[in-house]
């Protein structure tokens, strides 16, 4: 995080959400609120409303919710008579997301807990979702199967992640393009590739009409100068490439932004599935 990047400001890792101690830091708040305007993730979120019938009477936990964006979002869905539950590891992004509800005027429970033990009972939710939570976890499994004891029989279930190997720039030199793109891939969570596995998984839990929509979420310059800036040096810190090569990507992407010309993308996946029953 303390690594500036080409845009001057703080550079963004992925690395950091694993690291939940710092998780409220002004520079991790950022890059969540920027990952959250992304309007092509915008879209897979509103198809997770839509897919898992997020209305009025539902009772909603968000696993892994942050601070809320997407949470407090839900909150005006459910009403009347639904609920919004959100949990997380970290105490102070669920104090900011409390901060933030009330602020709103929203009615949202903030739970401390972990998606691998999730602090609810049996068949609580309606709808169960996760964003971007399951990438970090050492046991996603475990989060999975917990997702589907809190959801009642019927009930729907939304994931959406990331596949990291699809992280996409437009630096020229393909070469060294593909050497800093895997280190990222190889190093920034802890489960990169997990949404190949995901069909498979929710079918292993029994779960039924799973279905997947993806899009290749394209990033705002700035955020693509701030995430991509980094990842030549951090690939030449461990030696995946040399330190010149690490300053020839520095250099490129600070110049593609500069003239307004950085490309930035990756791809995210949407399941939807639903606990049967
Ligand atoms: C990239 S953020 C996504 C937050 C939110 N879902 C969003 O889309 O804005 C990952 C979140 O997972 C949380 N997290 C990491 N490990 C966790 C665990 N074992 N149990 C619950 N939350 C966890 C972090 O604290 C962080 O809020």
């Amino acid at each position: 995080m303390e690594q500036p990047s080409p845009s001057g400001e703080p550079a963004i890792s992925l690395h950091d959400f694993t690291d939940i101690d710092h998780a409220v830091e002004p520079t991790y708040v950022a890059a969540l609120e920027a990952f959250d305007r992304l309007p092509l993730l915008r879209e897979l979120k509103a198809l997770a409303v839509e897919r898992t019938a997020t209305g009025p009477g539902r009772r909603v936990l968000d696993v892994g919710c942050g601070f809320g964006l997407e949470t407090l979002r839900l909150a005006p869905l459910v009403a009347p008579g639904g609920t919004v539950t959100g949990v997380d590891l970290s105490a102070e992004f669920l104090d900011e997301g409390r901060r933030r509800a009330t602020a709103a005027g929203l009615d949202v429970v903030f739970e401390q807990g972990d998606a691998q033990r999730l602090p609810v009972g049996d068949d609580t939710a309606d709808v169960t979702r996760a964003e971007r939570v399951l990438i970090y976890l050492d046991h996603p499994d475990r989060a999975l199967a917990e997702m589907v004891r809190a959801t009642r029989p019927g009930g729907r279930i939304a994931i959406i992640e990331p596949d990291f190997d699809t992280n996409t720039v437009n630096v020229p030199d393909v070469a060294l393009a593909r050497a800093v793109l895997a280190h990222e891939a190889d190093t920034a969570v802890v489960n990169a590739r997990l949404v190949r596995d995901l069909t498979a998984r929710l079918a292993g839990l029994g779960l039924v009409d799973v279905e997947i929509a993806s899009r290749m979420v394209v990033f705002d310059i700035e955020l693509a100068a701030q995430y991509f800036g980094g990842l030549g040096a951090a690939a030449a810190r461990d030696g995946v490439v040399d330190a010149a090569a690490g300053e020839r990507w520095r250099a490129i992407v600070e110049d593609r932004h500069r003239r307004g010309d950085l490309f930035g993308a990756v791809g995210y996946y949407l399941f939807t599935a639903t606990v049967p029953g």
